[in-house]
């Protein structure tokens, strides 16, 4: 079915993504007054934030009254190894707890403490307790309410919207073209400006807190062709607890907050081995280190027999374990029949999130092409080299907002609008040219995408598994041009698998290619052949791929320095830290 065919559809700004970040996004430009139009692939109540489960950092003090934004700040830049752009992180710190109360205002349903105020619940490497939450369907409960939000203000947006190109002409983006999952009808969508809010691509490896047919690396793929930058995609965060059977839902997420309300984690032997890796907060300590813990008993020979390790809160109450974790409750009782009110659950370590991602302005969250923002996951630079859990939910809310903003003025001031026929042609040649028949099929390759970049590009990486790790991505972008695509007026699924393995496969190659060319171990990113961090200042370097006609370039650049105000406040925490973790002023 090649065609030229297609409706149109104008806003002012279109919103891509229509998860928290998108919709948060959409919000700020309709309260702003203007047209906004929201494009999903999924249906908008299943959407990849309802699998955010543990909760929302905001340094309110609710419950421990010595908490600030500094602190809050201090914890997200030292955690992240240096290399989080701290300007971003500043900004999340001082904005979360309004747009926290904001949220909880518009109907989400957070756990209250008796006096009224957010209860907050410790979550790992936070000095204070300042995740607060829902039970374990934080995620959900502020999606339900972002959509009820946007119902109110009557936004339109539409499931089943894949995007395939954005549209730019001379350097500026007027809006993408999209079919229709179900019907493979074509839209074009004109506007003044975009936001990419279409999260990470950790679904490329084997096992994957995603789920099917999410997070494959799309907005990154769409604007490295735009001509965006993308930043740091080596540092892509593996959770320490994934479940580890039965095998089809391998790596889907067992919160963080089982950790964070006293859950053990225990190796084959019986042994609480946490202590060996952070003595002091235990299995509270950061993400990377609580996953190479459970890594390293794993490949030590120190695994429970299925090659996982125990993580049990067996020790609670059962009402206690309802109230505070209830999904992970049903989880283990549904696939496994287990209770872990009884027994422990069998853990391992999970592809969890992109830490890299879109280089945008960190308060703008403009990119390199104007009219182009990006916000939520598919946007890097917040967390650097470890993400602290729970900021992934204060990000979307306030750089949705930010990016919501900053597209609001930009369209407010255009005098013009441009557009290109042209560029429309093209969007069409390139859905044309992925209908064809071919001898490789699609879901088979996907597969073994998800093999290499577990095997490969795993936990921990060296030189030589990267090295072989690339030749087979490259053989895979061979065979992934004989792709067999059809499709008809009631199937599109080629089509939409056909999209998104392009884009894993250029999302694979610009991980690996970062991840060979930082030479060291910082957080996440683990080399045995280089383990050390390096700790000159100057060695907290970005890493920065670009596109030329999508063959990747490679350079770095240093971080931006902190200024004189947060650089006080950091060589203060980092003398206290060693003593107790906390920042006293
Ligand atoms: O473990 C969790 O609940 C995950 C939270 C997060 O990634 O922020």
């Amino acid at each position: 079915m090649l065609s030229s065919e297609h409706t149109t559809e104008i806003s002012n700004v279109l919103v891509i993504g229509s998860g928290g970040a998108g919709l948060r996004a959409a919000i700020e430009v309709k309260m702003a007054g203007l047209d906004v139009h929201v494009l999903g692939k999924r249906a908008k109540t299943d959407v990849h934030t309802v699998l955010a489960a543990g909760g929302i950092n905001a340094a309110l003090g609710n419950v421990d009254p010595e908490d600030s934004w500094k602190q809050h700040f201090c914890d997200t830049y030292l955690e992240g190894y240096g290399i989080g752009d701290p300007r971003q992180i500043e900004i999340m710190a001082k904005e979360s707890p309004t747009l926290v109360k904001e949220i909880d205002e518009w109907g989400a349903r957070f756990s209250k403490l008796k006096n009224g105020k957010l209860d907050q619940r410790f979550f790992g490497a936070h000095t204070y307790r300042r995740t607060c939450y829902s039970g374990d369907f934080t995620g959900l409960s502020i999606l339900n309410t972002l959509l009820k939000k946007a119902k109110s203000l009557n936004i339109q947006i539409q499931d089943s919207q894949y995007v395939t190109d954005l549209l730019i002409s001379e350097g500026i983006c007027f809006g993408a073209m999209s079919f229709n999952t179900k019907s493979c009808e074509r839209t074009v969508h004109l506007s003044d400006a975009v936001i990419l809010c279409t999260g990470g691509h950790t679904r490329i490896w084997k096992k994957s807190s995603s789920r099917k047919n999410e997070n494959n690396g799309d907005g990154y793929y769409l604007s490295l062709k735009a001509g965006c930058e993308l930043t740091d995609m080596e540092m892509v965060q593996f959770h320490p607890t994934g479940i580890l059977l039965p095998e089809e839902i391998a790596g889907t997420l067992v919160t963080e907050a089982v950790r964070g309300e006293g859950g053990l984690l225990i190796n084959g032997k019986g042994e609480r081995f946490m202590a060996n890796y952070d003595k002091e907060r235990m299995e509270l300590s950061t993400r990377d280190r609580v996953a190479m813990a459970n890594y390293t008993e794993i490949i030590q020979g120190r695994g429970t027999n299925n090659g996982g390790v125990y993580l049990d809160i067996s020790h609670k109450d059962k009402d206690f374990i309802l109230t505070k974790v209830p999904n992970v409750y049903r989880l283990f009782l549904d696939t496994q029949m287990i209770d872990i009110s009884k027994e422990p659950m069998e853990v391992a370590p999970t592809a969890h999130y992109s830490m890299g991602g879109i280089a945008v302005d960190p308060k703008e969250h403009s990119t390199a092409i104007r009219g182009l923002y990006a916000a939520g996951e598919v946007a890097g630079g917040l967390h650097g080299a470890n993400r602290l859990g729970g900021n992934s939910l204060a990000e979307i809310l306030v750089f949705g907002k930010h990016a919501g903003k900053s597209a609001t003025k930009y369209s407010k001031r255009l005098h013009s609008q441009i557009r290109s026929n042209k560029s429309i042609q093209l969007a069409h040649e390139n859905i044309n040219s992925h209908i064809k028949s071919g001898s490789n099929l699609l879901r088979p390759l996907q597969y073994q995408l998800g093999n290499i970049m577990w095997d490969y590009c795993g936990v921990v990486k060296d030189h030589d598994l990267l090295k072989t790790g690339l030749h087979k991505i490259h053989d895979l972008k061979k065979a992934a041009k004989d792709i067999d695509v059809r499709i008809d007026h009631q199937n599109c699924e080629d089509l939409i698998l056909a999209f998104d393995l392009e884009a894993s496969i250029v999302s694979a190659e610009a991980t690996m290619i970062s991840a060979l060319k930082r030479e060291e171990s910082r957080g996440a990113h683990q080399r045995s052949d280089y383990s050390k961090t390096k700790d000159s200042q100057n060695c907290n370097y970005r890493i920065i791929l670009n596109k030329d006609t999508l063959g990747l370039e490679i350079y770095t650049n240093s971080l931006i320095t902190l200024d004189e105000e947060l650089k006080r406040i950091v060589s203060k925490a980092r003398r206290i830290k060693d003593l107790k973790g906390k920042l006293i002023e």
